[in-house]
């Protein structure tokens, strides 16, 4: 079956990254020319989804007009003739009725937020992009997971090796073999302690999900941090159903803090060719320093 859906969860403070986020979205915060969230949907449609449900919360409202028709901005921009940037804005829009928006209303958790879309999903496979991680990668990581999925079916979610003074920062699976960039696994934990755990393979925040996660969120309790974790929920659907990690080819830049942001503005800077000569200029005169 293919996946359709993909659930953004932007209902997150940004606490991170304050005071750059107090009065915006942390998902706006352009990276070269586009703001991070761009970069997620252009990842998302680029493996097939056709529609995006944002979990939002309060002060995320600039997100709904990001993704609108800016009729009086669109109207100048070809009143003035600047056909590039209009071509560039119009990109930016998602097709009418093919984006959903619904509340949170708590700060319970990824877990919880990914449980208030069960409406909107209903009984099919569905995808979710945690939104302030970039991931470089051609193609997409989630279309490399979308293609894996179209063979194996059930579950799947990106793991990337991270430092293993950086494993207590993120999910973490336990790995049992291997087929290709297939993993199969014997667990998962969230935020374990370094001595503990499994692995140094993180969840990176692309999940290919079965319907059934909602059931098993539904009655989950609070777990790392007091919050309600969809890697908990997914420890439990692994029980009953397949269950893959797939370690994409491709690179994570996490903008959710400072450093993981200033990465990715570098990494894009070097790849777009209206900055590329200048940044790697930049760089240079840096390393000379
Ligand atoms: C979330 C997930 C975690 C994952 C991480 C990736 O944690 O709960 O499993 O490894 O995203 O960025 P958060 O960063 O929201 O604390």
């Amino acid at each position: 079956m293919r996946i359709r859906k993909a659930v953004l969860p932007v209902a997150g403070l940004g606490t991170r990254v304050l005071p750059a986020t107090k009065a915006i979205p942390k998902e706006l915060l352009p990276v070269v020319d586009r703001p991070v969230i761009q970069y997620v949907v252009d990842e998302a449609r680029e493996a097939g989804i056709e529609h995006i449900v944002f979990v939002t919360g309060r002060g995320k409202s600039a997100i709904e007009d990001y993704f609108d028709h800016s009729y009086e901005l669109e109207s100048q921009l070809k009143a003035k003739n600047r056909l590039d940037i209009l071509a560039a804005v119009e990109a930016s829009r998602l097709p009418a009725g093919a984006s959903s928006f619904v509340r949170q209303q708590a700060p319970l958790g990824l877990g919880h937020a990914v449980w208030c879309a069960r409406d909107v999903i209903g009984n099919e496979p569905f995808a979710v992009l945690l939104p302030d991680v970039i991931v470089k990668g051609k193609p997409s990581s989630l279309k490399q997971m979308a293609d894996a999925f179209e063979k194996v079916g059930g579950n799947i979610i990106a793991v990337d090796p991270v430092p293993e003074d950086r494993v207590s920062s993120y999910g973490v699976i336990a790995p049992k073999s291997r087929d290709g960039r297939l993993i199969s696994m014997s667990g998962m934990v969230e935020k374990p302690p370094r001595e503990t755990a499994p692995s140094n393979l993180a969840i990176t925040g692309r999940y290919i999900l079965q319907p059934e996660i909602f059931g098993l969120l539904e009655k989950q309790g609070a777990g790392a941090g007091g919050e309600i974790q969809l890697t908990d929920a997914m420890a439990k659907l692994m029980e009953t159903q397949a269950f893959y990690a797939y370690e994409f080819e491709g690179s994570v830049h996490d903008c959710g803090n400072k450093t993981g942001y200033f990465e990715a503005v570098l990494a894009h800077a070097l790849d777009n060719p209206d900055t590329a000569a200048f940044a790697l200029e930049l760089v240079k005169a840096a390393a000379a320093r």
